[in-house]
């Protein structure tokens, strides 16, 4: 069994289904890519498997347990990491402060495990002071990162971790992701950057109106004429 498994899962909004019969796993150790058109249900994928939205049929495993019914702070606990898009942070609380309250989920290991957080993230470092709501829209996309980190993950649900920025720091995130998958944690990943997003994919899906309608390794998505034309603009 993979180490984070979806099977049938159906989720949506009010008396809309948004995702049908949605079938995703997650390998131990690997990155899965999700892409799709914009509106296609990738961040309503990650909201249903992190319980934030309500799974309405369906079962996920993680860690071959069955974790369907559990609430999102169980999830947390359990080390399933959902970075969400959009950035939330505790605005009136300095950066290290933040990095300090994800941390303690896992106690004194958590708190050791800052400093080495910062060497991994130098702007972080020079900010670590000043309220997280005053940083710009990259550093928040790192703070955001960096706090799941604080936690250590087993598994990261990643919601467009470039989207907005400056391709200096599109580049710093990818590399980020790629060390973080090589020390152990597995990512599941949601770009809008879809090129770059299968080139570092060890496994990626296509989602089309809620369903996913492709999967393969990232290279036969990227050697796929479909996808190509669909989402890579060639
Ligand atoms: N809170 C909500 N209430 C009602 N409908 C919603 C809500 N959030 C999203 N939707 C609808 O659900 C569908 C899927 O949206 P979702 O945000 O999951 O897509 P996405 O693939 O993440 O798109 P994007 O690439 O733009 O981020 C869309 O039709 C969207 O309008
Ligand atoms: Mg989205």
């Amino acid at each position: 069994m993979a180490l984070l498994e979806v099977c049938g899962l159906r989720a949506g909004y009010g008396k809309i289904d948004i995702l049908h019969d949605v079938d995703v796993a997650l390998e131990a150790g690997t990155l899965c890519a999700i892409v799709g058109a914009n509106g296609a249900g990738k961040t309503t994928l990650l909201l249903a498997i992190s319980a934030i939205i309500a799974k309405r049929a369906g079962t996920v495993y993680f860690n071959g347990a069955d974790v369907t019914k559990l609430p999102p702070h169980a999830l947390v606990h359990r080390g399933l990491l959902h970075v969400p898009e959009g950035r939330r942070m505790l605005a009136q609380m300095s950066v290290e402060e933040n990095l300090q309250v994800a941390a303690a989920v896992r106690g004194a290991a958590g708190f050791a495990s800052i400093d080495g957080l910062l060497d991994r993230f130098p702007i972080l470092r020079t900010r670590r002071n000043v309220p997280a709501g005053s940083l710009s829209g990259g550093e928040q996309q790192m703070l955001a990162i960096a706090r799941a980190l604080a936690a250590g993950p087993t598994a990261l649900l990643l919601d467009e971790p470039s989207m907005g920025l400056a391709p200096k720091l599109v580049d710093e995130i990818f590399h980020i992701i790629a060390s973080e998958r090589a020390n152990g944690t597995s990512i599941l990943l949601v770009e809008q950057n879809a090129r770059r997003a299968l080139a570092i994919a060890d496994r990626a899906y296509v989602m089309e109106r809620g369903r996913i309608v492709l999967t393969g390794t990232g290279a036969e998505l990227l050697d796929n004429r479909e996808v190509t034309a669909a989402y890579l603009g060639t």
